[in-house]
């Protein structure tokens, strides 16, 4: 049986929703159900060594030396980033994080990687990107969690590959191609 009680709220419930609801859209203003796509794509820059290093070791594992893969090794980075490949070129970001070498048998870190950026339109919003990176795999999927300022809900993906790398200087640069998806209101 019916509670009598509930059936009396819910009817004054519904009333109250439909009078409103006829008298001002209010749920106009509150739905979150448009989704953008945003593509971001730039250039990532590790300086390993020199006075210009962006991009240090700050911890090793007791195996670290010995294991193949350099498992738990942190490094900690705050790099340039830039439009064109050039290092030299407009900066539009930085990518501050740190990677952890997590696994035994191949080249592999788990990512926590902010993108800060710093010009354009959406300049002081952050992406967040997290995720497993096998750097023998030419292109590599991570996933993008979420973010700040004009990325709040952020959800989507990046793709990262090695632009160049020059193991005489510790100088590598990494393009990153990110699709990012956010909510926005209905207009
Ligand atoms: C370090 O940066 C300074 C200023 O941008 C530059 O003049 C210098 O050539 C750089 N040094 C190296 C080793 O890249
Ligand atoms: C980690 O080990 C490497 C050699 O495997 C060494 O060059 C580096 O200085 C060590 N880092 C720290 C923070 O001790
Ligand atoms: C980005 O925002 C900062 C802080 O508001 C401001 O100082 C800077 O000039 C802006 N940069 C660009 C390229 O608009
Ligand atoms: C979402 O779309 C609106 C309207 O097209 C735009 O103004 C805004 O910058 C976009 N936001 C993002 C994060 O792309």
């Amino acid at each position: 049986m019916k509670n009598p009680t509930i059936n009396i709220l819910l009817t004054i419930s519904f009333l109250l929703i439909t009078t409103t609801a006829a008298a001002t859209p209010w749920f106009e203003n509150l739905c979150i159900c448009k989704k953008n796509t945003t593509k971001l794509h730039f250039y990532v820059h590790d300086v390993r060594s020199g006075p210009n290093a962006t991009l240090y070791n700050v911890a090793n594992s007791s195996i670290t030396a010995t294991s193949p893969t350099g498992f738990g090794r942190i490094n900690v980075f705050d790099d340039k980033v830039t439009a064109e490949p050039d290092i030299a070129s407009e900066e539009v970001a930085r990518a501050q994080g740190s990677t952890t070498s997590v696994d035994l048998q191949v080249s592999a870190a788990s990512m926590n990687l902010n993108f800060f950026l710093k010009a354009g339109k959406f300049n002081g919003s952050t992406v967040t990107v997290v995720g497993r990176n096998q750097f023998s795999d030419a292109e590599r999927e991570l996933p993008v969690v979420g973010g700040n300022g004009a990325f709040r809900y952020a959800r989507g993906y990046a793709i990262t590959r090695s632009y160049s790398n020059d193991a005489a200087t510790n100088y590598g640069v990494l393009e990153y191609t990110i699709y990012i998806r956010t909510s926005r209101k209905c207009s």
